[in-house]
């Protein structure tokens, strides 16, 4: 045979070899928690896979483990139904429930005698439905209302606790039965200490935090960039599996078999189920999870009881919301009174004005709680809260404090209800609330407040990366005034920082190198530094990518800006009013002074080739086209240095046309203009 061939077949096999070995690696390193290669390896094979996949695109297969993330955000999710419902569950709060669930389930299926039942950890996270063909994910979506759901495919690949390509041959040859299609639930989850990362990221960014990590879970899976999700690093643990045809019983009989399959075909399955033979021992179950749940890295609110036999699932069934044969055992949620003291305000890097409630200090899930943010002026005035009121605060596991409820009729005449100050309590300048806006800001950007976060930001780890400069001494620097503005730090002397409380000569020595060495850091790292609201660590990156240089990007117009994927009009509009600000153009004119990185000599060439792809040409579009809109069409077209017209002429180069393509097709047929489907369309500009 001709070379050529024989070297794609080599191509192939190389490429099938390094699959298997990186998805071994991952599913050893995220499922079983038992890493079996370093991770300079693991990179190194998945770079040879990267080349290898560009070089022989017609290799490339969505479930390579390259393909996890993918390019372009989405727009918006699609509505799916679920071939079956997803139920939720009945809840019982005691034994007691417990037992009467059981006498529930027990008159419906009177000749029954003793059970099993498996036991199972009720994870506090968001329902997925994922669907396998022929061992290939090609669904993942939301559990929605339990009917229909939303199609967050593009998201649930990013989890890498989720096979893209299901362990189904070993299965199959021990049940001689083909898996062509079977749908897998389970629940994801953010680990606590993601959980609580993001929320630092989110306060730092003046955002509002997310209450707890089912809703940080649920919302992140509802984000339209893949890449964002990529970065929170969800997991999942698998519980339920739906075969067709299950009836035949040639493969699982009870949920105990279930949860070992799901295991083989390579889920995580949380590994603290146990079948009980007894009441008695669900009991037991359930008190030693009361308390061993406050050591695990994941939230759970209870524990999911249900009957083993698949055969009795049946004969039970389901009530209009609920299946007979399984039951909720949740752990009350630890709440107790206790008393406002004051509600304090609190100024943040963005210059948000947070409210706190500062209360008498009180005892919850093990630890002290004494303050709990209130968010906002409306979240104040939902609550009705008031100053001497008594309230409900809420603490589970390591989740910050909130206040449930406010117990009204326990409050004193003398209650003080809260007003949002006109003015900001650190600077005393007025603050401003913007129409349709909850937040509340000190607009002062010599604030100290604001500076002091605004110099954490700098010099926080996925910003300038500046070692030795924690808290207290930013605060120092600030209030000595010292720095009044992030490049005042380029100006700091070994001198000027010994003359600091707790400062060595050897420290402020290695700070000073510190400080000159983040010169190096790159524009990306720079421009999210520069703490632009909305720009995240992730935006900066798709920002320096589209304009490398920040002349180019201070000279963006809103829209321009817009045309980046993943950048919506509110991030646009910031970044845009963040250059007009006379204040932000000195400091960037000071910093570039400092020698900072203001430009990305790779990313430059980069992009000014891809101006090139299209340049002279001029495309007219018809139709809609299946994924794009036509205004993104327009934009990837005009990015990459083609021209967009209206209507077809001799001019016209291309014509793009997707479904319904009206008298224009008729036109560029007459004139022989070539056609192109949207799928061309993004080759050519890939090319
Ligand atoms: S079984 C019909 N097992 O709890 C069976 N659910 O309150 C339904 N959940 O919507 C689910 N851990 O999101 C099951 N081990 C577990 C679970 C679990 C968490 C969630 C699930 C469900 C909700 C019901």
């Amino acid at each position: 045979m001709d070379v050529v061939q024989a070297t794609n077949t080599e191509a192939k096999q190389r490429v099938q070899e390094l699959r298997q070995l990186l998805q071994k690696a991952s599913y050893a390193y995220y499922v079983l928690d038992s890493p079996i290669m370093e991770d300079a390896v693991y990179d190194q094979l998945y770079r040879e896979l990267q080349q290898m996949e560009n070089q022989y695109p017609e290799l490339l297969t969505p479930d390579s483990p390259t393909q996890r993330v993918g390019e372009k955000p989405a727009t918006q999710f699609i509505s799916v139904r679920h071939n079956i419902p997803l139920y939720s569950l009945e809840n019982a709060f005691n034994i007691d429930e417990l037992k009467a669930w059981e006498g529930r389930w027990r008159r419906q299926a009177p000749n029954v005698g003793e059970v099993e039942y498996v036991c199972e950890l009720k994870i506090d996270g968001s329902a997925l439905a994922l669907t396998y063909e022929n061992g290939i994910l090609t669904r993942g979506a939301t559990r929605g209302d339990g009917v229909t759901g939303e199609d967050i495919t593009q998201n649930v690949r990013t989890i890498r606790s989720i096979p893209l390509r299901l362990n189904v041959e070993g299965v199959e040859r021990l049940y001689a039965t083909s898996l062509q299609r079977i749908e897998v639930r389970g629940e994801a989850f953010l680990p606590l200490e993601v959980f609580k990362q993001i929320n630092e990221e989110r306060q730092k960014a003046g955002e509002v935090v997310f209450a707890n990590p089912r809703n940080a879970a649920a919302g992140t899976l509802r984000q339209l960039n893949s890449r964002i999700v990529a970065k929170r690093r969800l997991d999942f643990f698998a519980y339920t599996l739906h075969i067709p045809g299950r009836d035949d019983a040639s493969i699982a009989n009870t949920q105990w078999e279930a949860l070992k399959l799901l295991q083989q075909m390579g889920f995580r399955v949380n590994p603290n189920h146990k079948l009980c033979f007894s009441l008695q021992e669900v009991a037991e179950y359930y008190k030693y999870w009361d308390t061993q749940r406050l050591n695990l890295p994941y939230m759970t609110d209870g524990v999911v009881v249900k009957l083993n036999s698949f055969k009795l699932q049946e004969q039970l069934g389901f009530t209009q919301k609920f299946p007979r044969w399984a039951v909720a055992l949740k752990y009350a949620a630890e709440e107790a009174p206790t008393r406002v003291e004051n509600i304090a305000v609190n100024v943040g890097r963005t210059g948000a004005l947070t409210p706190l409630a500062q209360m008498r200090p009180v005892q919850l899930a093990g630890t002290t709680v004494s303050r709990a943010t209130l968010h906002n002026a409306d979240r104040v005035a939902q609550l009705d809260i008031r100053i001497g009121d008594t309230v409900i605060v809420r603490k589970a596991g390591e989740i910050i404090p909130e206040v449930v409820q406010v117990l009204q009729e326990l409050r004193p005449d003398d209650a003080q209800p809260f007003v949002m100050p006109s003015h900001c309590p650190v600077c005393s300048s007025a603050v401003v609330r913007e129409m349709g806006e909850a937040v509340t800001r000190c607009v002062n950007a010599s604030c100290p407040a604001i500076l002091k976060g605004a110099i954490e930001h700098w010099v926080s780890r996925d910003a300038l990366d500046i070692r030795g400069l924690g808290e207290k001494l930013v605060h120092q620097l600030v209030d000595r005034e010292v720095v009044h503005s992030v490049a005042d730090l380029y100006d700091l002397t070994e001198d000027k920082l010994c003359e600091l409380e707790r400062m060595g000569k050897k420290s402020a020595q290695k700070l000073v190198e510190a400080t000159a060495q983040s010169k190096n850091q790159p524009w990306s790292r720079v421009l999210y530094g520069l703490g632009i609201r909305h720009v995240g660590s992730v935006n900066a990156q798709l920002l320096s990518e589209k304009f490398p240089t920040v002349e180019q990007l201070a000279e963006a117009s809103q829209a321009d800006i817009e045309t980046v994927h993943g950048i919506g009009e509110e991030i646009a509009q910031s970044v845009h009013q963040w250059f007009r600000i006379s204040a932000n153009q000195t400091l960037i004119s000071r910093l570039k002074d400092a020698g900072l990185q203001f430009a990305s000599a790779m990313e430059a060439t980069a992009v000014s080739h891809s101006h090139q792809k299209l340049a002279g040409k001029t495309f007219v579009l018809t139709g809609t086209l299946p994924t794009l809109k036509r205004d993104e069409a327009k934009a990837l077209i005009q990015q990459a240095g083609g021209k967009v017209t209206d209507s077809v002429s001799k001019k016209t180069d291309y014509l793009v046309i997707g479904e319904d393509a009206g008298s224009k097709l008729a036109k560029a047929q007459e004139l022989g203009i070539p056609q192109l489907s949207e799928g061309e369309l993004l080759e050519m500009l890939q090319d």
